[in-house]
């Protein structure tokens, strides 16, 4: 389906770590909003650029559906659902346009505080725990190894002591939560931050005129961030 919009679309996390840190970055480019009664639609008053507030899991799904033009989403988000797709035969459809320095998160493997860690030879026969499936599995086959990836939405650090899996594989940021649950992180995968998406294919019409306007006033206050 082919819309035209004149107006610019961008999603971000409604709430989670990233919504604030967005919405700030966002306001330092000179970008406003109405609130909207429900708080899922702001319509942009300074600029005609609007924001629409979901889960950063659909993000990239959005921006590949040309519902929203540019997102604010984790790399670890961006990265595992292109690699889904990838493996799927779905064309690519989005890709990062910025990282943004904020939300630094490394995707990690974590194994029961008692493990000895020898190297990823140990993984071998492992059940592993993780929202990450097509991140793991391509690591894995990096290392040649066959380990059972077991994909849960949430509370993944629990899976070892509930018998679940022998190791999770999931974000690590201050290392509260990992530690909270008997767990040590043994191997980085990913290094992640908050990163802005767009689609794989150029913007068309006033879009264009408007995105290259948002990038040049990021590029700005990125700079004066660092
Ligand atoms: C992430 C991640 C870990 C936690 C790590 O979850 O899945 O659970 O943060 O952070 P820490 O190292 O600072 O403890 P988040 O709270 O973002 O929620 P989610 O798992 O529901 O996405
Ligand atoms: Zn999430
Ligand atoms: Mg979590």
């Amino acid at each position: 389906t082919v819309e035209t919009r004149d107006r610019l679309r961008i999603a971000i996390q409604k709430s989670g770590r990233l919504a604030d840190p967005a919405r700030a970055l966002l306001a330092s480019c000179g970008l406003s909003w109405r609130e909207s009664r429900d708080r899922l639609f702001c319509y942009g008053e300074a600029l005609p650029i609007d924001l629409l507030l979901v889960r950063d899991d659909d993000i990239p799904g959005l921006i590949a559906d040309g519902v929203c033009d540019l997102g604010v989403v984790g790399r670890n988000v961006l990265r595992e659902q292109d690699f889904e797709r990838r493996r799927s035969g779905t064309p690519t459809a989005f890709r990062e346009l910025r990282p943004l320095g904020f939300g630094a998160c490394r995707l990690a493997l974590a194994v029961p505080d008692d493990w000895t860690w020898t190297g990823p030879t140990q993984l071998e026969g492992r059940r592993i725990a993780t929202t990450y499936p097509a991140l793991l599995r391509d690591w894995l086959a990096g290392e040649g190894i066959q380990a059972d990836v077991v994909t849960l939405s949430g509370s993944v650090e629990i899976a070892p002591r509930l018998g679940q899996a022998d190791l999770i594989c999931d974000l690590v940021s201050s290392g509260v939560t990992l530690a909270a649950n008997q767990l040590k992180p043994v191997a980085t995968l990913l290094e992640s931050e908050a990163v802005l998406a767009g689609p794989a294919s150029e913007f068309e019409g006033e879009r264009a005129a408007l995105a290259e306007m948002l990038l040049r006033r990021l590029d700005g206050a990125l700079r004066t961030r660092h």
